[in-house]
């Protein structure tokens, strides 16, 4: 089986690049599970002070891989995608996302639980869990309306349409948009930067940003993820995700 996620220790920074350019990127239980043990992996190796996470110049994430959400639903409180977000939002380590092309699902949630977001002048963010029958997912029920405001964020999340980078900047969303082909040497850049710093002052800084919310962030992970289960096994998203498998329009109408 290809590798779909590559990862790396270079100058103090590990890389954790999605690579299933082919799909996209869409995230499947194996590249969860694969990043969620990278972030433990960076988590407990003194030798690693910053994370970058990365796709190619063409593509960030399609987001979840749809065949799966119908083969494969993620099973609650336990599943890889979970623990994936958990471990992303309580990261001791600083971790930067540089993004190009489309971010679509959790391909933008993950962003919300990033320091710096290194974006390329073509990123796409798009985060339309409702076109597929389904709700918001990573804690951004939460974080989404904090960062951007309530209206913003019921525009990103109740159309689901995409904004582009600059877009993404004026909201908050990323820190600074570059040319494409720039943006990961960029996010290597920035993230081998905060590896320089003091670690302990650099993990403190971090854990003091973040203590407030972490508690809030879990619990609504959490409640996302029941409601998500739920609407997942029901007939709209089962309408909407055969109909993107059957490249078809879906139809809402019947409910
Ligand atoms: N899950 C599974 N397969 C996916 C996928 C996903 N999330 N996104 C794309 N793919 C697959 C396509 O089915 C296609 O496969 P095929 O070549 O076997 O037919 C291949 O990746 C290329 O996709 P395509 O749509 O042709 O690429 P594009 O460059 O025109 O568009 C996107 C890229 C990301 C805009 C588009 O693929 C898309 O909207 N994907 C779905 C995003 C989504 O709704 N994700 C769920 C979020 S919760």
């Amino acid at each position: 089986m290809p590798e779909h996620i590559i990862t790396e220790t270079r100058d103090r920074v590990q890389r954790i690049e999605l690579h299933r350019p082919d799909k996209r990127n869409a995230i499947t239980v194996a590249m969860y599970e694969a990043m969620a043990a990278a972030l433990v992996r960076a988590g407990e190796d003194p030798g690693v002070r910053a994370i970058l996470i990365h796709g190619q110049p063409e593509v960030f994430t399609s987001g979840n891989d749809i065949v799966e959400f119908l083969n494969l639903p993620p099973s609650g409180a336990d599943s890889p995608v979970v623990r994936f977000l958990k471990e992303i939002s309580q990261c001791s380590k600083p971790v930067v996302a540089a993004v190009t092309g489309a971010a679509v699902g959790i391909g933008t949630t993950l962003l919300l639980h990033c320091d710096y977001v290194v974006a390329g002048e073509s990123a796409k963010l798009s985060v339309p869990f409702v076109n597929l029958g389904l709700c918001p997912e990573g804690a951004s029920s939460l974080l989404l309306p904090l960062l951007v405001g309530y209206q913003r964020a019921a525009e990103l999340l109740l159309f689901g349409e995409a904004i582009d980078a600059m877009q993404a900047r004026e909201w908050g969303l990323v820190n600074r948009v570059v040319a494409d082909e720039l943006a990961i040497s960029t996010g290597q850049a920035r993230a081998q930067a905060l590896a320089a710093k003091p670690p302990t002052a650099l993990r403190a800084a971090k854990s003091l940003l973040k203590r407030r919310l972490a508690p809030l962030i879990l619990h609504t992970i959490d409640e996302e993820v029941a409601s998500f289960g739920e609407l997942l096994g029901g007939p709209e998203a089962k309408e909407a995700l055969s109909a993107f498998v059957a490249k078809r329009r879906p139809d809402f109408s019947r409910f």
